[in-house]
């Protein structure tokens, strides 16, 4: 067992699980964009591996840009406040923009990239979300795809991390409270 096993509780998604979901919203956004003009923005840092399994999935002709923001530094609690570490690289006017985003928590991430990008009249905008903690929600926000709704624990793999680490685990896990107290 390596250190990083040692530190997860217990696996809430795995590898299989994540696979099987990503391949359905694959097909279902390859559906529903087909003839449109598809730009994928995918969260930094987040949403990478999701990004990379959902790309695989998607059967029609797309585009894809990053961004990144900040709002939680290194602790476990989100401080509401949203900063735009990096912009996207591509002119989104006219596009048809899916954010592809690893989790929503308090809603406070997305809810200001919505606003902010919509300023820049995109064709459509719509989120691709892997999970969602419903039970910790400020903002309200409507994901056209959303993987799995999962409870209020600090999870951590397949992107999500705890001060940086543990992203490169390929599932999902409950991080273990003495870790992160
Ligand atoms: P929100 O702005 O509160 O919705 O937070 C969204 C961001 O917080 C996500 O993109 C994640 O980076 C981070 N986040 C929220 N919950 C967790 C978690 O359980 N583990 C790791 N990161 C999380
Ligand atoms: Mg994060």
């Amino acid at each position: 067992m390596n250190c990083m096993q040692q530190d997860i509780r217990e696996v809430l998604l795995t590898e299989e699980q994540l696979r099987t979901k990503i391949r359905e919203i694959g097909q279902q956004v390859s559906k529903d964009y087909d003839g449109k003009d598809l730009m994928l923005v995918g969260i930094l840092k987040g949403s990478v591996p999701f990004m990379a399994d959902l790309l695989k999935e998607i059967t029609i002709p797309c585009t894809m840009d990053f961004m990144a923001v900040s709002s939680y530094g290194n602790s476990s609690k989100t401080s509401g406040i949203v900063r735009i570490l990096k912009d996207l690289d591509f002119e989104i006017e006219g596009k048809h923009v899916l954010i592809v985003e690893d989790i929503i928590d308090s809603g406070t991430t997305l809810a200001y990239l919505i606003e902010y990008l919509k300023g820049r009249k995109p064709a459509s905008l719509e989120i691709a979300c892997l999970l969602s903690k419903p039970e910790r929600r400020a903002v309200e926000i409507n994901a056209r795809y959303m993987g799995f709704v999962v409870p209020d624990y600090f999870l951590v793999g397949y992107g999500l991390d705890y001060a940086e680490k543990y992203r490169n685990l390929p599932y999902i896990g409950i991080l273990k409270e003495e870790v992160y107290q």
